[in-house]
């Protein structure tokens, strides 16, 4: 049985039959789905989708329940409850995709409000000044994150001329081992604005990367 935990953050929806305003992060979320789904055995996926209900965002109040020593009072639980489910998610997943548009050269908000309730001391990591200058350990470990992106502009990739421009793959690849990853993976169908050949070109190569990746993933897992 694979676990995966699934999170979907564009603000665009995503059905198969229709052909405007689609989001691309949402169709190659649903095609890494599919096809992990034919090609592997038993999977069950846990759906998170952030614009359906967005994330709460960290206050006071989360921050001294989140650091507190000891036993916590009812208020306390009540304020991480969320936090807590989502860590949750996030231990049972063996995979986790998460399928994110580009915003401003970054993610989301919702997606970094998930990850700032996701990510939490004695919980996902640990602080100990006794380390030094590097303090925080990941707690979690063994799991793979797959990260399937959409942007209007291009050349954002691994070493292409404009990745220093990229703020969601590299925050996102810093933040996966606080999730417990220790494989990250990356697709992404650039070009949108365009809506030119080179669009329709880059969404069919991320479709087959994703295929590729699934039957490495499978076979990794079998
Ligand atoms: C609010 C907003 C900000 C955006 N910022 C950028 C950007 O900084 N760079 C870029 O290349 N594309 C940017 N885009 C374009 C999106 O990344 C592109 O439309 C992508 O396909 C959105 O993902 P989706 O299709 O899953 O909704 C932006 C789009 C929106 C709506």
């Amino acid at each position: 049985m694979k676990n995966i935990l699934y999170i979907s953050c564009s603000v665009r929806k995503y059905s198969e039959n229709e052909t405007q305003h689609q989001s691309i992060s949402r169709m190659l979320g649903e095609q890494f789905l599919n096809t992990f789904s034919q090609t592997t055995h038993k999977v069950e996926i846990i759906h998170r989708d952030l614009s359906v209900k967005q994330p709460a965002f960290i206050d006071e109040k989360f921050i001294a329940a989140a650091f507190a020593k000891g036993a916590l009072s009812e208020e306390q639980h009540l304020v991480l409850a969320e936090s807590d489910e989502i860590i949750k998610e996030v231990v049972n997943a063996d995979i986790i995709v998460i399928a994110s548009p580009m915003y401003n050269y970054g993610m989301p908000a919702v997606l970094k409000a998930w990850f700032d309730l996701a990510i939490r001391v004695d919980k996902t990591f640990s602080f100990d000044l006794a380390r030094g200058d590097k303090p925080l350990e990941p707690i979690l470990s063994g799991k793979t994150l797959v990260l399937l992106s959409s942007w209007g502009e291009f050349a954002f990739k691994k070493g292409e001329s404009q990745y220093h421009l990229n703020h969601l793959s590299s925050h996102i690849e810093q933040l996966a081992p606080y999730l417990g990853a220790e494989a990250f993976y990356e697709i992404a169908s650039e070009y949108q604005e365009f809506d030119d050949d080179r669009h329709k070109r880059s969404k069919a190569l991320a479709i087959e990367e994703i295929n590729n990746l699934v039957h490495m993933l499978s076979n990794q897992n079998s």
